[in-house]
């Protein structure tokens, strides 16, 4: 027991309010609380997952976007951005690599681009688990209508991530253009969450205008939504952006969402971030100490890393995934954990019986 009121109630797994939310994020100035909760999220880490840390191999297959996401450097509107999109061939050939290499689960990733109608990306999803049936296959290609995200699942798809951003509505209106809502957002992830998925939510640290306040809702929001795996990465400005001159998120704030967000839902696959990695070298290592167990190492084809710019100084993109892996591996070891070639389910997933798909 830390006796401290939202602290022990977050440990005692009681559901939450805003209030204590905040209360929670005001004990980051508390070293001696956050080194607490710190062991707790570790013990938790290891109840479900043990030493393992889950690989996923991200195939970063198009920087075409039709939207305007004021942060992201791939954004449509901008201009200085090279594009690329990979063939159906060149992303079996990069799932060939990841296979060899032990991945047991590719992450097809790309801007909203709309070359790739459903009929595509059906016959890429249905192509890749025949070739690789002892594999998951996850999304992250942006927001869709629940029939797309229908027929991605029946086609084999079995995980989506697609991080809500923030949770707040004004907040949200800061970081997005108005052709984008937070109420669209939310209402793919329901729709992702009762089709079966396996769904990855999650925000950006230190986006502009981000506060305590937001955070809280941030929260709130995973509490309610109880997604599978949470997407939480230091925020980054990119040069060709509107928030090009807004400082990086912190490190350490991220570290202790992590910590936060997996006593909140201790059985959520959670990564510790390429972000983080690349605003400290050390960064994914201190993730996984703060309760992260999963790393995403770069399958796209070298010639292309670099385009997949979303933020400035971006880390791995110069290395074949195979040295990604070796490099990656030694931080791992170092941080007491072991990778592991699985498919790295999340835990009520592991039995392949997926518990009872809820509707909101
Ligand atoms: N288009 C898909 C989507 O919207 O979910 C997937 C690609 S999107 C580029 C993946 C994630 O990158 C976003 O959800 C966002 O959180 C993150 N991202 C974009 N720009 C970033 C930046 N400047 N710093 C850190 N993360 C960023
Ligand atoms: Fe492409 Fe946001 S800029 S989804």
């Amino acid at each position: 027991m830390i006796h401290k009121n939202a602290a022990d109630k977050l440990i005692g797994r009681q559901t939450m309010v805003r209030e204590d939310f905040i209360e929670l994020l005001g004990y980051y100035n508390n070293p001696e609380i956050r080194e607490l909760l710190r062991e707790e999220a570790l013990q938790l880490r290891k109840q479900y997952y043990g030493n393992r840390v889950f690989t996923r191999g991200l195939i970063e297959f198009t920087n075409y976007c039709k939207n305007n996401c004021y942060y992201c450097g791939i954004r449509g509107a901008n201009p200085n951005s090279i594009r690329y999109r990979l063939s159906q061939e060149e992303i079996l050939t990069c799932c060939q690599k990841g296979y060899r290499l032990g991945f047991r689960t590719f992450v097809l990733q790309g801007g909203e681009d709309p070359f790739y109608t459903d009929e595509k990306m059906t016959a890429i999803i249905q192509e890749i688990k025949q070739r690789y049936p002892d594999c998951a296959l996850t999304l992250s290609i942006g927001e869709k209508s629940r029939k797309s995200y229908q027929l991605f699942r029946e086609a084999g798809a079995d995980r989506y991530l697609l991080r809500h951003e923030t949770a707040n509505d004004a907040h949200y209106r800061r970081l997005h253009p108005d052709n984008m809502s937070l109420k669209n957002r939310k209402r793919c992830l329901w729709d992702l969450k009762s089709l079966g998925y396996q769904v990855g939510a999650g925000m950006m640290v230190g986006s502009p205008g981000q506060s305590v306040q937001t955070l809280a809702e941030d929260l709130l929001f995973l509490q309610e939504l109880k997604p599978q795996m949470v997407g939480l990465g230091p925020f980054i400005p990119h040069h060709d952006t509107c928030f090009a001159k807004e400082p990086a998120g912190s490190v350490d704030l991220t570290l202790y969402l992590l910590t936060l967000v997996r006593i909140l839902l201790p059985e959520v696959l959670l990564p510790a971030t390429t972000a983080l990695g690349t605003l400290d070298p050390s960064g994914r290592e201190k993730g996984l100490m703060a309760g992260a167990n999963v790393i995403m190492p770069n399958l796209s084809p070298l010639k292309n890393r670099k385009q997949y710019e979303l933020y400035d100084d971006k880390i791995c993109t110069g290395e074949e995934a195979a040295e990604c892996l070796s490099c990656l591996e030694k931080q791992v070891n170092a941080a007491g954990f072991s990778l592991v070639s699985e498919r790295g389910d999340a835990w009520q997933w592991q039995s392949n019986i997926p518990p009872q798909a809820t509707g909101h």
